[in-house]
């Protein structure tokens, strides 16, 4: 029996020639020549002393005709029948003979003859490592979610080394990254596995590519090793939410800005791939009114005006922005506009109150309207100023809160003017002066002022004598400053105390003068009576004027003595004036 001889310490296998020789023990009594030889030998290598371990003698082997014999077709063995020594015909590749079982072993007989015997043997071919891992693929690439979370698997290749045991693969290792670590294992069928374990969120956004080193390990002395690249491509995920530039977006934009025109533009960046990351843009918060002042374009993000602003109506429009990406992440800022004043507001006038007419004696300061005015602009463009255009006697006096008053400043006469169109004016302090103009019409109603006046300065009238009755002999006008009824003139005769009343008559209405019955020269030459024109005011006014009317002469007498015997009679009631009976009395 002899005992296997192992190497000790750090010796090579592959320099050393061992053997094992193991005999069992079996049952049968059989025995079993064992030997190891490590694969890759140069041919002809020994592989055992059969003479010595079988204790044959030299002389024998060949006397017995001692021959091996492989297993299966190939002889891989050689028994040199002088020396004893079997030997391997060939180099022995362990993974070509046996690629898929761990122990590879051969077999063979040696057969001796006379008598015959049969003894067997086994040799095992050891593995060495000559093999590295290999990796079906030099680059594996994976594609991977930039949201997956850590802690995420993700298998890769193994790598395949021909050698067994110790010489397989042992280990994988991965270059130095900041997001992978590795995983390896051997499942239940005993291959190893190996997995990239994710340790850090990856963002494609930071860094959209990673090119990893897998080196796959074996166990041999020295190890070998293999390696693949395995290239992760970060796939987007909508992941980013657009962020606006800003949080509020501030706009000071004139009232009068026209269609069109540029208000802002937001912008919101989100640095996602494709649809993720196209921004569309929509109004979030802005009332009816904004969103008809306001175009929001939804591509571009660009605010235009597109009503007509109104500083008077609106001050400030606050609108929010919201921005969308492709995958429904949204985000929201807020655009405030400040609409600025511009003079574009005439003043307005409005009158609140207003007499028609005023009467002309109205004294000064009478109020003869109250009116305000307004100006929608702001500041010195809302400032007015009013005034009166012309001189006329009225005046405003300002009262309160933009209210005037229109007052008259002077005494009214309506019979010098009857009317006022009155026109104010009210101008604003803007830059470009706006005014406006609001005309008051006055009517001066009349007060009963001005009496009748006669149209002459004295009125004489003559009448031949013997006229026919109700001889119209002329007229007397008067008239009246005034207006209406205060104008309208009634003619009457004054009544003197204690005179005869003469035979003239006027009418009324029109001041036309009648002699009433016929008159007799040689009574009266002349009647001097007293005409009134009155008017219909309340109280009325009068003038009185007098009218003279002489009687002509008209032959009607001849000389005749009345009376043979003149006596002198007289009585005082023949006669109305004294002149007219002296006259008489000359006769
Ligand atoms: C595998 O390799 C890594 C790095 O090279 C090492 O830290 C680890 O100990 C090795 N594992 C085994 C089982 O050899
Ligand atoms: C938005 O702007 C783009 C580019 O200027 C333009 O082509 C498009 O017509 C605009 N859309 C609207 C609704 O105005
Ligand atoms: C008053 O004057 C204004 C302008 O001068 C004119 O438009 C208006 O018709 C006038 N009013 C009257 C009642 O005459
Ligand atoms: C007419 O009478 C008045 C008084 O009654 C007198 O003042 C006036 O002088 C007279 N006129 C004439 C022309 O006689």
């Amino acid at each position: 029996w002899r005992r296997s001889l192992y190497p000790k310490g750090p010796q090579k296998w592959r320099q050393v020639i061992l053997f094992i020789l193991c005999v069992c023990m079996c049952q049968s009594g059989a025995e079993t020549l064992r030997y190891s030889l490590p694969e890759e030998m140069e041919r002809d290598s020994f592989v055992a002393n059969i003479a010595k371990d079988l204790g044959v003698p030299l002389s024998q082997l060949a006397a017995r005709k001692a021959r091996v014999v492989s297993e299966g077709n190939e002889q891989l063995f050689r028994l040199n029948q002088n020396t004893g020594v079997l030997t391997a015909k060939e180099s022995l590749d362990r993974e070509e003979i046996c690629p898929q079982s761990d122990t590879c072993t051969l077999v063979f007989k040696i057969f001796f003859e006379n008598p015959l015997q049969l003894i067997r043997g086994e040799v095992e071919v050891r593995d060495i490592n000559d093999n590295s891992p290999v990796f079906p693929e030099k680059e594996m690439v994976l594609k991977i979610l930039e949201t997956a979370s850590p802690g995420s698997r993700f298998p890769l290749e193994s790598a395949q080394d021909k050698d067994m045991g110790i010489n397989g693969l042992q280990n994988y290792s991965l270059g130095p990254n900041p997001h992978f670590s590795l995983s390896q294992g051997t499942g239940k069928n005993g291959v190893k596995y190996v997995e990239l374990v994710l340790q850090r969120q990856l963002d494609r956004e930071e860094q959209g590519e990673l090119s990893l080193l897998l080196t796959a390990t074996d166990g041999g002395s020295p190890p070998r090793s293999g390696t693949a690249q395995v290239r992760i491509v970060v796939v987007d995920a909508n992941d980013n939410v657009p962020v606006f530039e800003r949080e509020t977006y501030e706009v000071r934009l004139a009232e009068n800005s026209p269609l069109e025109q540029l208000v802002v533009r937001v912008a919101a960046a989100d640095p996602d791939e494709g649809s993720n990351g196209e921004v569309n843009y929509a109004f979030a918060q802005a009332s009816e009114r904004s969103r008809q002042l306001f175009q929001l374009n939804q591509t571009t993000g660009e605010i235009r005006v597109a009503g007509k602003l109104d500083f008077e109506e609106a001050k400030s429009h606050t609108m929010v922005v919201k921005a969308t990406d492709g995958g429904g992440l949204s985000a929201h800022c807020k655009v405030q506009v400040e609409v600025l004043d511009v003079n574009d507001n005439a003043p307005e006038i409005a009158l609140t109150s207003l007499s028609a007419s005023i009467p002309e004696d109205a004294p000064p300061r009478t109020v003869v309207a109250l009116f305000s005015v307004r100006d929608r602009d702001s500041g010195d463009n809302g400032r007015t100023e009013c005034s009166i255009d012309g001189d006329l006697p009225f005046s405003l006096t300002p009262t309160f809160d933009n209210y005037y008053e229109l007052r008259t400043n002077a005494a009214l006469d309506r019979e010098r003017t009857a009317e006022y169109n009155i026109t104010i004016t009210a101008t604003d302090w803007g830059r470009k002066r706006l005014s406006s103009q609001e005309s008051i019409f006055v009517q001066i109603s009349d007060v009963n002022d001005n009496p009748p006046e006669f149209t002459q300065e004295i009125y004489t009238m003559s009448v031949t004598e013997n006229n026919s009755p109700m001889l119209r002999i002329g007229s007397m006008k008067a008239t009246d400053a005034d207006a209406g009824i205060n104008a309208r003139v009634n003619y009457a005769l004054v009544r003197q105390e204690g005179k005869e009343q003469p035979e003239v008559s006027v009418n009324a209405e029109n001041g036309d003068v009648y002699i009433l019955r016929p008159l007799d020269y040689e009574k009266v030459e002349e009647y001097n009576v007293t005409l009134r024109a009155r008017d219909e005011g309340s109280p009325a006014l009068s003038t009185s004027k007098t009218l003279l009317v002489r009687l002509l002469d008209v032959n009607d007498n001849a000389p005749t003595f009345t009376q043979a015997i003149y006596t002198m009679v007289m009585s005082e009631n023949d006669c109305c004036s004294p002149t007219p009976c002296s006259s008489f009395g000359s006769r």
